[in-house]
């Protein structure tokens, strides 16, 4: 069930082939996802809206401004409540209105409107396909993002032979799914990811906090959640936008987040990006600490903080499966990386220099090592964006 729980709108526009939109209904369905499908007014033509709606068992939708239509569900909607929108048959002129961001009926709106995912089987007669305004729009569309899945070469309805075919039925159900699966390679999975710096706090007015931007943690939780996975981000304060599709608690203190992982295990995957306070104050002060006039000196006393990697590495039961943490290091860094790797008892350590000359504090990009305990093994990524070194760790644990 390759396709489970997957919605596509499914727009139909008027060519020949798009009898063949019914067999690909019967297969998305058989696959485990659900089809809605809107038709072109020429589509009419070709087959009927009846036996549309018969083989997706949904309504149909043809009309743009059709008033009990927009009651019950408005274009912006429609355009937007599906996982992918696939345009099959695509006839050179509906993909000429994609081009040009023409919304001229319901379908081309619901094209110009969407925020989904979008794939195109190009259907037409071989010269059409040929033809310079056509292939223009189509590198056009290709620019834009726009999937494609054929046109094929073969024997052409109207006697021609050449390029321009529509893809099999299901040849677009293995494009469909492949779009679905490919890079999904934490699907199913559970991904805790602990983010930015703690406040461990003096008195009602003042904290003990470190310059974590929190950037890190939070690309690798936008590359965890792109690759399928369930995240759950455990963060401290930071200015960072939070990533949408990912559950976030936030927190000040170490205490804290402690706690927010406890609760969140169990996991198949944890992650320690956050830069967690090594102390605390060891008596918060509930009033504001006054300025004291016989003296000028002032002093904290500090008491450990909990480690929550070394705690979570070292549970009995609900150890997620795969354990990373990551060593800032200014100085040997390699050596010290080791040495904690073992100490913490984690399964991977992102290292990386931290120095004020590699301006990575803070910055936006990373220059990371990754060191696996198991197989004593050290990948050096080379120095990128965040966002970028994410999706590369992600990928990393994903083959593990
Ligand atoms: O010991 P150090 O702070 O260098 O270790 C860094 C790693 O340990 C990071 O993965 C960090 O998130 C984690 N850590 C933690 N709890 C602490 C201190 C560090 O989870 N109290």
């Amino acid at each position: 069930m390759s396709l489970h729980n997957k919605r596509i709108l499914l727009i139909i526009s008027g060519g020949i082939a798009a009898y063949k939109a019914l067999e690909l209904i019967r297969l998305v369905r058989k696959s485990g996802g659900s089809v809605t499908a809107v038709m072109t007014k020429s589509a009419h033509e070709f087959v009927t809206p009846l036996s549309v709606a018969a083989l997706s068992e949904n309504k149909v939708y043809d009309e743009l401004f059709n008033l009990t239509d927009e009651a019950e569900m408005g274009h912006i909607t429609l355009s937007r409540e599906n996982d992918l929108i696939l345009v099959m048959p695509a006839t050179a002129n509906i993909l000429a209105k994609m081009a040009h961001g023409i919304a001229d009926d319901l379908p081309t709106t619901l094209l110009l409107a969407t925020d989904s995912p979008v794939m195109v089987a190009p259907s037409m007669n071989v010269r059409m396909w040929q033809h310079q305004a056509t292939q223009t729009n189509m590198q056009t569309l290709r620019d834009n993002g726009i999937k494609f899945v054929g046109p094929t070469e073969g024997d052409m309805a109207c006697g021609e032979f050449g390029f321009g075919r529509l893809a099999e039925p299901t040849e677009i159900l293995q494009a469909l799914t492949n779009h679905f699966t490919t890079g999904k390679t934490l699907a199913n999975k559970h991904v805790l990811i602990t983010a930015g710096p703690t406040h461990e706090p003096i008195d009602p007015v003042r904290f003990i906090g470190n310059l974590s931007s929190g950037k890190q943690g939070y690309a690798l939780a936008a590359a965890a959640r792109d690759a399928g996975a369930k995240v759950t981000l455990i963060t401290g304060p930071t200015n960072q936008e939070l990533p949408i599709g990912v559950e976030v608690i936030k927190i000040q203190t170490a205490d804290q987040m402690l706690d927010a992982v406890t609760n969140a295990l169990p996991a198949d995957i944890a992650i320690f990006a956050a830069a967690v306070a090594d102390w605390k104050v060891a008596e918060y002060s509930t009033n504001k600490i006054k300025k004291q006039s016989n003296t000028d000196d002032k002093t904290l006393n500090f008491i450990e903080n909990p480690d929550i990697l070394k705690i979570t590495s070292n549970l009995t039961k609900n150890r997620p499966p795969i354990v990373i943490g990551f060593a800032a290091e200014t100085n040997d860094i390699l050596a010290n990386a080791q040495a904690k790797i073992k100490r913490k008892g984690c399964d991977l350590m992102v290292v990386n220099d931290v120095s004020p000359r590699t301006g990575i504090m803070g910055g936006d990009e990373n220059q990371v090592s990754i060191i696996n305990k198991h197989n004593q093994k050290i990948v050096q990524l080379a120095r990128a964006s965040k966002a970028e070194i994410a999706q590369q760790i992600i990928k990393y644990i994903g083959e593990l």
